[in-house]
């Protein structure tokens, strides 16, 4: 796997927001996150979990792309962060014997940046683009024909003397991810064959993500301590696999080195993760909003600025859960706070509380 993005904006961005996401986990370098993550992540569809619909709709993809000796279609998977788009990429490269070039839209603001990867792919290859909605207009165009028709092409000289040349590239699958599909333009959108939206993982599913995890990383846990981890996961593998880390340092300073329910529980109420898998950032924009506009309706940038987060980060990595886990509605006029999420902070819905007369 190669990951040709190594600035600032690409791959990094993505996990700058994530290890945002908790105060606790923003300290680990992001560096080394990327080395974690790559080290336990699964290559094949066995030991991947979950996404089961997504994964038998690929057996089939890549088995009947095998049969024809042709490269697989261009796919596109969408969702909330860290559900393992880019880890599905690989299995998918692995499965098929190629190999996999991941960057993300960032990093591809200059022209030359798409056509020099364009240009460097070798036949059956997969280039992978995280947060493709970000991709410029200029970037996109590039990549139509290159989608459609293995061609780039490109204009030398200038105006009057402007040539266009085409240039053919080999046959190659690109696969797109995003937190944002509505967002993409509509042209992008239909030049992929496969369109899938990846979903927030069961509790069971996460604590077999967690137990295969501690595997990797030989650490004892029992299955209870692998379930308490995930049930504060937020459905999310990626953040399921950072805190059995944490709750590994936990166990080995302060206990006897083995995760069972109490070491996790106690563990996780330390990190200030709660039940839901909420942290400080979560409840502090449900609090704010119950607080400050009486439970809501309340624009996403006002809460932003309030909580001093940019409107990304809320909208991608807070509300995703909150939404799915009820405790938040999204309405026209704004976001709301939903009885579920009153009761979870404790405190009393508008509609439960006595009026006086
Ligand atoms: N790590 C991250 N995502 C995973 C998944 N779906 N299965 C197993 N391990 C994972």
């Amino acid at each position: 796997m190669t990951i040709i993005s190594n600035d600032d904006s690409g791959i990094k961005t993505k996990n700058k927001h994530s290890a945002l996401k908790n105060p606790n986990i923003k300290a680990e370098s992001i560096e080394y996150d990327q080395t974690f993550e790559n080290s336990i992540r699964p290559k094949d569809f066995d030991n991947y979990i979950g996404q089961s619909e997504l994964k038998e709709t690929l057996k089939v993809i890549l088995e009947a792309a095998k049969k024809r000796e042709k490269p697989l279609d261009h796919m596109l998977f969408y969702g909330p962060p860290g559900l393992g788009k880019t880890t599905i990429a690989g299995v998918i490269a692995a499965q098929m014997g190629v190999d996999i070039k991941i960057t993300a839209a960032p990093a591809l603001e200059r022209p030359r940046d798409i056509i020099g990867i364009l240009m460097s792919l070798k036949g059956g290859e997969i280039l992978f683009i995280d947060e493709i909605h970000r991709l410029n207009k200029v970037a996109e165009e590039i990549l139509y024909p290159a989608m459609e028709d293995f061609i780039i092409d490109m204009t030398t000289g200038k105006s009057q003397t402007a040539k266009t040349l085409r240039v053919p590239i080999p046959k190659f699958t690109l696969i797109g991810a995003t937190t944002k599909a509505g967002e993409l333009s509509s042209p992008l959108r239909d030049r992929f064959g496969v369109i899938h939206r990846l979903e927030f993982y069961t509790i069971e599913e996460l604590t077999k993500v967690v137990e295969r995890t501690a595997k990797i990383l030989q650490i004892d846990i029992t299955e209870a301590g692998a379930k308490a981890i995930a049930i504060r996961s937020r459905g999310t593998p990626r953040i399921a696999n950072r805190l059995v880390k944490r709750v590994s340092d936990f166990a080995i300073v302060k206990y006897d080195g083995i995760i069972d329910e109490k070491v996790a529980n106690e563990s996780l109420d330390i990190l200030k993760i709660d039940e839901f898998g909420l942290d400080n950032t979560d409840r502090a924009l449900l609090n704010l909003i119950i607080e400050k506009y009486d439970g809501g309706p309340v624009g996403i940038e006002t809460i932003a600025a309030a909580l001093s987060e940019d409107v990304r980060t809320i909208e991608d990595v807070c509300e995703p859960y909150l939404l799915q886990a009820g405790l938040l509605q999204r309405t026209p006029r704004g976001r709301k706070v939903s009885p579920e999420g009153y009761r979870h902070l404790g405190i009393k819905a508008p509609s439960e509380q006595k009026t006086l007369f």
